[in-house]
């Protein structure tokens, strides 16, 4: 699928975000996650209605895989897009899949106090912003 597109109707930033969702699903099929076999997808919305996804990639070191969160971000950036105003992320698992402390971590310092919309394969999902996540966030304002 395509790494980004138009949003359209999905400009507003608050929830519900399913369509959103609706691409974080699409990107999980890109995962390549060979020793964990948990394919994420992740989706982020720019406040222009962008959207740009990612998925993880597992190394065999373990410790250099990256989380599709952070993949997507980082694309994203990369990219020239720099005011973002959700994320979706996808698994299949049992509980809806929150994101790991590195990647709350730096979509904090990238995106800001986005919307977070988590849900998994079987349709329980969840909407909270990342300042729920990572309370007391650690970030330039104090360098
Ligand atoms: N993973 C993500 O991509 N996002 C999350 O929010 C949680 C974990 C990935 C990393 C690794 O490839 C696999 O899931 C198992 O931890």
């Amino acid at each position: 699928m395509k790494s980004k597109g138009k949003a359209g109707s999905l400009k507003s930033p608050t929830p519900p975000l399913q369509g959103l969702s609706d691409y974080a699903r699409e990107a999980r099929k890109g995962a390549v996650a060979p020793f964990s076999h948990f394919k994420v997808g992740a989706a982020l919305l720019t406040v222009d209605g962008e959207i740009i996804t990612g998925s993880n990639i597992e190394s065999a070191t373990y410790g250099l895989t990256l989380c599709a969160e952070r993949i997507a971000v980082f694309k994203a950036v990369s990219e020239g897009f720099r005011k973002f105003s959700a994320v979706a992320v996808v698994a299949d698992s049992i509980k809806v899949t929150t994101p790991c402390g590195s990647c709350r971590q730096v979509l904090w310092e990238l995106c800001g106090d986005i919307w977070v919309h988590i849900a998994n394969l079987r349709g329980q999902k969840r909407t909270m912003r990342l300042s729920s996540l990572l309370p007391e966030p650690f970030d330039k304002r104090f360098l």
